[in-house]
Order: C-alpha cells, then structure tokens, then sequence
C-alpha cells in the first residue's frame, strides 16, 4: 500500500477581536492537534490587548504568527487579509477557525483529510453526524433559517453555507479570486461557498461538533445579519436574472 500523497504546508489562519481570554487557549491547542501546521492570527487591534498576547505567544512559538490590522473591519475583511498573507508566503492548505474553541482543533484531521478528494472542506454543523453544543435556541433557529434561505434563495446544495470552520486549497483562493470578494461580516461565508460552487469546485460537507464558547462574548449582530440578508437576497435575485456573476 501506497502512503496517501501528502497536502503540503498547512496555516490555521485565526481572526480575532477581543479573544484575550481564548487565544493562549485555541493556539495550543491547535498547535498540540496539528504540530505540523502554521497558525496565523488576525486581530483588528483588539481594544482587550489580543494582539499584544498574540505577538508575546509568536516570540515563544516560530510557528505562530500575527497580522495586525488597524481597527475592526468585520471577519470577512480579517480572512481576506490573512488568506493574501498566506497565498504570498506559498502555503498549500488555509484553514479558517474561530479563536473562541467553537471549531475544535482536534477534528481539524477530518477536515484535511476530505480536503484530499475536494478543493474546499466545510465543517458542517446540519449534516448528518454535526452537531451543536451548549448553543441557545435563538442561535440554532438563526443557523437554520439562515442556511434554508441561502439554500432556497441561491440554489445551492449545501447544508451549512454559514459555517465558519473551513479547509481551502490554495489553488481554490487562486481561483475564486480575493479581489472580487467585498462581504465584510459572517456573509463572507456564504459568498465563499457560493463563488467555490460557480467556479466548478469541489465541495464537501464534513460533519464537526461545533462547541459554543465559553470566554468571551459573541460578535454577531443585527448589522451583520441584516448584511447577509440583503447580500443573499441580491446574489439569488441576480442568480436567477441568469448574470452568473453575483458580485454586488
Ligand atoms: N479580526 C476580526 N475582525 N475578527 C473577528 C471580527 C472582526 O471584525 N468579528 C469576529 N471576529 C472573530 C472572533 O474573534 C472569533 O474568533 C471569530 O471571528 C468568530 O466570531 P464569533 O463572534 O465567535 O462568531 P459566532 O460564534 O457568533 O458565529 C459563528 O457562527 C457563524 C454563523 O454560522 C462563527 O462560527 C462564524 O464563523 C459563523 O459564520
Ligand atoms: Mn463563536
């Protein structure tokens, strides 16, 4: 038997606002998960000092890297950023976590290896074998309105278009293309899954426990849920006006 070919250089790519309490916590464990794999957090000079106790880990750990941006500018805008830093420095394999350990390092392994037959793995929380921990009602229903209109309204067949655990190879950022992508909020999600299915990707769903934080508070709001709505809305109205390109 043949070992399986391997990925090439993988980086964890971390945004953060105000996770001082989470990040020493995520950082290790990611880096005790995968000791092979680069972790870069992005923090959009978190008013807590993450970015400070970002930089302090780096200096004890090579591995372990920083981008610093200047002010809050939504999580979509963080990974646009760090996926360009790590298509510059030549990485094969860009994960996207959340810092506050609701994406558990420890099934990053599952990601990776479907990411071997796909260009781009979601952890899926609405898939069979997902699940959701410690999440209040309101949450779940907004998950699960949230998909089922983006499934209705965009026409694609995917169970967790909003998730935020995600394995891209880099030839599928090569491909979408970041310089088209402008959804600043969790929107971004969407319009990444969206973009990976009209390029002619492959994507797949793989299912994830996905573990409600513990530290820290949620940045999820009225604004970015209302940017999903709209930008979802516009992207399915044009979808089926037959303009392939949804930009907005
Ligand atoms: N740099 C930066 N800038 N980081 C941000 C920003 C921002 O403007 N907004 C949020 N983040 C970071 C948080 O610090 C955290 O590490 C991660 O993004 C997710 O933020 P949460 O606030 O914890 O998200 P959530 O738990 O409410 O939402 C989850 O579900 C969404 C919808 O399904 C996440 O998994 C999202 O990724 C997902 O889209
Ligand atoms: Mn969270």
């Amino acid at each position: 038997m043949t070992a399986p070919e391997p990925l090439g250089s993988v980086v964890v790519v971390i945004p953060t606002y105000n996770e001082r309490l989470n990040l020493p916590l995520i950082v290790r464990r990611v880096r005790a998960a995968t000791p092979d794999a680069d972790v870069l957090v992005v923090d959009d000079n978190s008013p807590d000092g993450t970015g400070e106790l970002a930089d302090s880990l780096a200096a004890e750990d090579e591995r372990v890297r920083v981008l610093h941006r200047t002010a809050k500018d939504g999580l979509g805008a963080a990974y646009i950023a760090g996926f360009r830093w790590a298509l510059d420095r030549g990485y094969d394999v860009i994960v996207e976590m959340d810092a506050d350990g609701s994406h558990r390092p420890e099934e990053l392994s599952l990601l990776l290896e479907a990411l071997r037959d796909a260009d781009l793995a979601i952890g899926s929380r609405w898939v069979r074998g997902g699940k959701v921990h410690n999440w209040p009602m309101s949450r779940e229903v907004l998950s699960r309105g949230g998909n089922t209109y983006a499934r209705l309204m965009l026409g694609i067949d995917l169970h967790d278009a909003t998730a935020g655990y995600r394995a891209f190879r880099r030839t599928a950022l090569e491909k979408i293309g970041l310089d088209e992508v402008d959804s600043r909020g969790y929107c971004f999600q969407i319009d990444m899954a969206l973009r990976a299915i009209r390029t002619g990707l492959r994507v797949v769903e793989v299912p994830i426990n996905f573990v409600e934080r513990e530290l820290g508070a949620s940045k999820m709001s009225g604004n970015i849920v209302a940017e999903a709505m709209w930008r979802v809305t516009r992207w399915g109205i044009r979808g089926r006006l037959g303009q392939k390109d949804h930009r907005s």
